[in-house]
């Protein structure tokens, strides 16, 4: 009998319901939308709400909230979301004190109820609350990545699209380390379909969009006093989609390294496969050493969340 998969999200807040509308809308599977005891009537109306929606678009995904990590069991995918978003002002490392607990908390039960779910890391801060959740659970690197990659990815494509005046759809960019103000957008590897960015884009626009980049999600806390959620959300379900259809995609991702890039027991971004067998592949490009040196600094400040993390 052919049977749906089941999408749990760990997080009913901003990112959580903008993640169960896309699902539904790919009709991707079914979803559970968790959250705590004292969210979980909100997470069933956001479900609710959302299964109406789909009398008017038209998809049969079923949609639940709940606070019951019972009710997650059997999970295909899980993205995690749970934890508080940025305010004005605060860095993603500042969110350590509140979120760590969370993801200890998460983690535990994704161990006793999802032990066989791929896992979609996307609290902040994020390469340090994805190391921990592998940690504590125990899952295989294969099983465990975290969403920054595509996102800071899709932000340098968006603000090189406009200043070259062409597609978004025909830039093709990474960007490598961690999910922080020091990542490193890769302009080497960057084309627009084919065409070195640099032939279209003068050198001084350049730097000022890679520094954009790095600092693309601060500049949405600033106007918005909340974390970005609608293109966090398609960033995660582009890694969720590519697992459950085996889709092999080459994307940007936070893996966790045995090596690859001179680094281990770190969760950082790198190029990545995934497909239905998880985080398939670490793909190691080859780098400038000025682009080694900003890689090794992202690294630096990785780790020192991470040992925060390791102390707590
Ligand atoms: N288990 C499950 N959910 C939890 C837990 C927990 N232990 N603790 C908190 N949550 C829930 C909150 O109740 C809230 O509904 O996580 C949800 C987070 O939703 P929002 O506050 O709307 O935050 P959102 O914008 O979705 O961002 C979530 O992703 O990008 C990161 O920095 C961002 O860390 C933040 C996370």
């Amino acid at each position: 009998m052919a049977t749906r998969k089941k999408i749990g999200l760990v997080g009913a807040g901003n990112i959580g319901g903008e993640l169960a509308r896309l699902i539904a809308n790919k009709e991707l599977g079914d979803v559970v939308l968790f959250d705590i005891p004292a969210k979980e009537k909100f997470a069933q109306g956001k479900a609710l709400d959302l299964e109406q929606n789909g009398a008017v678009v038209g998809y049969d995904s079923t949609i639940t909230g709940t606070s019951n990590w019972e009710h997650m069991a059997g999970a295909d995918v899980l993205i995690v979301t749970a934890g508080i978003p940025r305010k004005p002002g605060q860095s993603r490392d500042d969110l350590v004190a509140t979120n760590l607990p969370i993801i200890r908390d998460v983690a535990a039960n994704v161990k006793k109820h999802c032990p066989d779910a791929f896992v979609i890391v996307i609290s902040n801060p994020l390469d340090a609350m994805v190391y921990e959740l592998k940690r504590v659970t125990g899952l295989p690197r294969e099983r465990v990545v975290g969403m920054a990659g595509v996102l800071d990815s899709a932000r340098f494509q968006l603000f090189l699209a406009r200043e070259a005046g062409v597609s978004v759809k025909d830039i093709r960019t990474t960007v490598l380390g961690g999910h922080g103000d020091d990542m490193v957008p890769v302009l080497s590897y960057c084309t627009i379909n084919g065409t070195p960015v640099g032939q279209l884009i003068a050198k001084d626009k350049l730097s000022a969009i890679v520094d954009r980049t790095r600092k693309g999600g601060g500049e949405i806390v600033g106007l918005m006093g909340t974390s970005a959620f609608y293109a966090p959300a398609s960033s995660a379900i582009a890694m969720a989609e590519s697992y459950l259809k085996d889709q092999k995609r080459l994307l940007p991702a936070a893996a966790y390294l045995e090596g690859e890039y001179g680094y281990k027991d770190l969760f950082m971004g790198v190029p990545v496969v995934i497909g239905g067998k998880g985080v398939e592949r670490i793909v190691v490009i080859e780098l400038s050493e000025e682009e080694k040196g900003m890689l090794a600094k992202s690294a630096k400040s990785v780790q020192a969340v991470v040992d925060v993390v390791k102390k707590a």
